[in-house]
């Protein structure tokens, strides 16, 4: 059973963690894992800080519960903070990661923990069926991930700040704020007096495929495919749709 906190600002403090944890009466679910993400997608891309973390990490460990972080973007979450990734996973027990997304290649994840959690997430792979064969093809691309995109990231992340900008400049648009731009960007159109699903579709005339999130926020992903001209448009387009 997963029990939610409220993670909407893009973060888990321990004193929600002690709060949500419910003791060991009968009649409920022992508690054995905290799952944290960095950086934190439906908020806008904020990045969990090494301090955060860790004081997450000492309240979880106190208590003998394990720390989980899905940080399918946390090379993005270390190239805003410019600290190595280890920084950022070695408080915590398990940590997943995404070699798609920013980092390019065109599929695949990796999950990285103790020999003895890696043991058992193979068998559990096996036992739902996801064990892949022949996969050197897609492996050789993640490691390309690795080598040669990381060190890239911050160029979407200057895109992202500069499209930011640029956007927040055209009346009745909100970028939310974050503590660190990284790639994402939730953007509100309300004050167009457009929803987000008509501003979408404005959009699409356009040419360019910008989803919703809500009713009234799109959101917005810089990758290595999105360039400096790209921006441009980007932000003509909604000056365009806004004034119109
Ligand atoms: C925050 C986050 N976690 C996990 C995933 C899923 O990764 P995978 O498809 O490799 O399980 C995604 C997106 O696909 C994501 O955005």
């Amino acid at each position: 059973m997963a029990r939610t906190v409220d993670d909407s600002n893009g973060t888990i403090r321990p004193e929600q963690i002690i709060a949500a944890l419910r003791g060991t009466d009968l009649h409920f679910a022992p508690a054995s894992l905290v799952c944290i993400e960095n950086t934190h997608n439906m908020s806008g891309g904020r990045v969990m800080e090494p301090s955060e973390i860790q004081a997450l990490a000492e309240t979880v460990h106190q208590r003998g519960l394990k720390l989980h972080m899905d940080g399918a973007r946390v090379f993005n979450a270390a190239a805003a903070l410019g600290v190595p990734v280890t920084e950022l996973i070695g408080p915590v027990d398990s940590v997943m990661f995404c070699l798609s997304k920013g980092l390019s290649a065109p599929v695949g994840s990796i999950i990285a923990g103790s020999k003895e959690f890696i043991e058992r997430a193979r068998k559990f792979r096996k036992l739902l069926g996801g064990g892949m064969r022949q996969v050197g093809v897609l492996a050789a691309a993640g490691i390309v991930a690795l080598e040669e995109m990381v060190d890239r990231l911050a160029e979407d992340h200057q895109r992202a700040q500069r499209l930011a900008e640029g956007l927040s400049q055209v009346c009745g648009i909100k970028v939310a704020d974050t503590n660190y731009r990284t790639n994402i960007l939730l953007v509100d159109v309300e004050g167009t007096g457009l929803s987000a699903p008509e501003f979408s579709s404005r959009l699409k005339a356009l040419g360019l495929w910008i989803n919703p999130k809500s009713g009234t926020s799109l959101r917005i992903v810089v990758h290595r495919h999105i360039e400096d001209s790209d921006v441009d448009r980007v932000i003509e387009a909604f000056r365009e749709i806004a004034a119109s």
